[in-house]
């Protein structure tokens, strides 16, 4: 809250500190004490020393000395905006009531908040928005039955369908331990050891790797959810997000680094200047919808995140658009302390045993407590728009009370007969699935690592193919023979020419730098700059 305002518009208790008439500018401590002078600290004659007194410099400088918080452990360089989802009433040429019973989805025109942050994800809060990653799409809807946030990457699959295997991951791709520079070796050493990741390196190292701008890409949810309708009856659903009024724009690595060597920010400050001439960004959300069984005609597991759902065996049924119109007043106040998860349902939308989905539904909120503090959800970005009322209580930076209005102060707990909140009227049947099985440590069934990989790498075009092949020649030429020989077999195994053309090019670039053979990785990393492909 500043001069007596929401910084961000979006809820939260309203500051009645300044009546209207009484706005002010005169500068004042956080205790309301008027500054007479912000220049000069409080010193025994002007030579000083100081005394401890000093209360205005002690709260201006240990504020400040606080000033920063722990970045998102991934995903810490992001840019946000404010702006409305309107909901179509229907999915494709059916009603949605059909699928889901989501208030949010079922009247054309229906308006709901939005709060959007885009993000890069394996470096730093300041690093270049060029680099070679997946761009993160996070969406929070504040729906009239609290919030909905749809966690989600440019990309529409992931490196891996195992939790576990996320720590490790991220590890691999970060700066050296040692060093604390970014190796792109121990990065192929973890991808080559896990060939379900192939699919998705096969669009990490194409043109689809470094979209232009957040305006020209498109979003996706990855993992599979489920709708859940009146009578409790579940569908599994994946979620895309395609531009409507920009087209998607890939860069090559050469175009990345043209932009990289004058603007570090170029994707925040495109996506800021646009919404302040009101060119207002519009995405259009559709959604695939499958029943709800295991599927056994398919030769992938619709659970399994590394996998596409075939467009034209499943259409993308339109749900909604959404606009982004409104930057944020503050950096930090919205976009770093907004805390999206994939846990944040609302009714009619649900988990499917999607088990990435599981394990990330638990990291989240997490880490946003650790991040951002246990009352985080009291923040007005967090917090849901409409109606909040808990008996959660206390905790650090507790900033008020989410009592409702009628609610007896005395009870914070329940059940009780003296006043305190109630449980809701269910909205429809739930909906319960049912287990038998065995608890098991097992990978899936049908991991088919290779088979969406080769038919992603035969469907770009032939500009796509180049790219993808030189970067990842670029990217092997730094690793050792072990690691590019898991990784050739990999991509053979997805496709025979993709394999044998990154072999080829590995072969001519180590005979064209004298260095056949291991190529330790430093002077590796020289080479590739050489030769035109940075290493991250
Ligand atoms: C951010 C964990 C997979 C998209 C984060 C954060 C964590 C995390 C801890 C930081 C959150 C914060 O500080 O507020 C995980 C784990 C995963 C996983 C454990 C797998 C097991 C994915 C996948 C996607 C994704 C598959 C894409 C669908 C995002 C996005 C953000 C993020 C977009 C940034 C959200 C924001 O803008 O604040 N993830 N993640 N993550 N993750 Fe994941």
């Amino acid at each position: 809250v500043r001069n007596g305002t929401a910084v961000t518009g979006v809820g939260g208790p309203s500051d009645e500190r300044l009546a209207p008439g009484e706005q002010s500018m005169t500068l004042t401590d956080r205790q309301g004490h008027p500054i007479t002078d912000n220049q000069n600290i409080r010193t025994v004659g002007d030579r000083g020393p100081s005394t401890l007194e000093n209360y205005h410099f002690l709260e201006k400088i240990s504020h400040f000395d606080r000033e920063k918080i722990p970045e998102r452990v991934v995903h810490a360089r992001g840019a946000g905006a404010h702006g409305y989802f309107e909901a179509y009433g229907k999915v494709g040429n059916e009603p949605v009531a059909k699928y889901t019973r989501a208030k949010l989805f079922q009247e054309a025109g229906k308006r709901t908040p939005v709060f959007v942050r885009f993000s890069t994800v394996v470096h730093g809060g300041h690093s270049p928005e060029t680099l070679r990653d997946p761009r993160g799409f996070a969406v929070k809807f504040y729906t009239e039955e609290g919030n909905w946030d749809l966690v989600g990457n440019n990309l529409k699959i992931f490196f891996i369908r195992d939790p576990l295997k996320f720590p490790d991951m991220v590890h691999a791709f970060r700066p050296d331990p040692v060093t604390h520079i970014q190796n792109i070796e121990r990065m192929f050493d973890f991808l080559s050891n896990s060939p379900e990741s192939t699919h998705m390196a096969t669009f990490l190292f194409s043109p689809w790797g470094i979209p232009a701008s957040y305006r020209e890409m498109q979003g996706s949810g990855v993992n599979t959810y489920k709708w859940v309708n009146q009578e409790g009856t579940g569908v599994l659903i994946k979620y895309h997000w395609e531009p409507i009024n920009n087209k998607i724009r890939n860069l090559t690595q050469k175009e990345a680094e043209e932009i990289q060597a004058k603007n570090y920010s170029h994707a925040t400050q495109d996506l800021y200047e646009a919404i302040e001439r009101g060119d207002h960004p519009e995405w259009e959300l559709s959604v695939q919808i499958l029943s709800d069984d295991e599927h056994p005609e398919l030769d992938f597991d619709p659970l399994d995140p590394t996998k596409l759902w075939d467009h034209e065996q499943f259409p993308f049924l339109p749900v909604g658009k959404m606009v982004l119109n409104k930057n944020p007043e503050d950096y930090f106040a919205e976009v770093e302390q907004a805390a999206f998860g994939t846990g944040v349902l609302v009714d009619g939308l649900d988990f499917s045993d999607d088990k990435l989905l599981q394990g990330r539904t638990f990291s989240y909120s997490d880490t946003q407590r650790h991040r951002v503090g246990t009352n985080y959800l009291q923040l007005p970005v967090n917090a849901p728009k409409k109606h909040a009322a808990t008996n959660q209580r206390d905790g650090q930076m507790t900033y008020f009370v989410d009592r409702a209005p009628g609610q007896n102060p005395h009870v914070n707990y329940e059940p009780s007969s003296l006043g305190g909140l109630q449980e809701a009227v269910p909205q429809g049947a739930d909906h319960e699935p049912s287990y038998s099985d065995k608890l098991v440590r097992q990978k899936i069934s049908r991991p088919n690592d290779f088979g969406q990989a080769g038919d992603t790498y035969r469907k770009f075009e032939d500009w796509e193919k180049d790219e993808l092949i030189a970067n990842l020649v670029g990217a092997l030429l730094v690793s050792s023979p072990v690691v590019r020989d898991k990784m050739i077999h990999n991509l053979t195994q997805a496709d025979a020419d993709y394999g044998r053309r990154v072999a080829e090019g590995l072969k001519k670039a180590d005979a064209e730098s004298k260095h056949i053979g291991t190529v330790p990785a430093q002077e590796g990393a020289e080479i590739a700059e050489k030769s035109g492909h940075q290493t991250d």
